[in-house]
């Protein structure tokens, strides 16, 4: 099979800012195929040569309004220990529970739409228990920590159209830093 780039949106573009809708099952194909081309998409983009090959920007999470679908779905592709891929494809998603505990990517958080530096942090709770139908649209329960707990809740803010420099203070990008955990 050919690879497929997808087209991402860029944070200029007003459909980012849409609320995303339900998703209903069935799937139907032509839904499939979007988002298996978007795994294979965010898969490629963290290997170092097909990156180069086809010119994508690394990234692990990607939601279906960054692809102008309205949707409430977002997938992440995370590498193994091992070189694998771990793919997840959340639809429909709610946070049932999470940590009192903040923590921040000390970096800062990137995002495939926004093709520039961002500076500053932006607080998530460091654990979350998330509920959310998979692909066949069987409801599931995740507990993530960590990174992938961040990237979780930095995808469902794009369902609603948020993004993530809507969460640094503009005045103070490192507001109370000292407050949380950096990562
Ligand atoms: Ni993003």
């Amino acid at each position: 099979m050919m690879f497929k780039k997808l087209k991402i949106l860029d944070e200029k573009d007003k459909r980012l800012r849409l609320i995303s809708k339900d998703v209903t099952f069935p799937l139907n194909d032509d839904e499939k195929k979007v988002i298996s081309d978007a795994m294979e998409n965010l898969r490629y983009s963290q290997i170092e040569e097909l990156a180069k090959k086809y010119n994508l920007r690394a990234g692990w999470g990607l939601s279906a309004i960054q692809l102008g679908i309205t949707k409430k779905w977002f997938i992440i592709v995370e590498e193994q220990e091992d070189g694998n891929f771990k793919e997840y494809f959340f639809a429909n998603p709610k946070i049932i529970s999470n940590s009192e505990e903040k923590i921040y990517v000390e970096q800062g958080e990137g995002c495939l739409s926004v093709n520039r530096e961002v500076v500053g942090i932006i607080p998530r709770y460091a654990r979350i228990t998330i509920e959310a139908q998979d692909i066949n649209g069987e409801v599931f329960q995740l507990r993530l920590r960590e990174d992938l707990a961040i990237c979780v809740q930095h995808e469902m803010d794009h369902l609603k159209g948020i993004l993530f420099f809507d969460r640094i203070d503009k005045k103070n990008p490192f507001k109370d830093a000292n407050k949380y955990r950096a990562i």
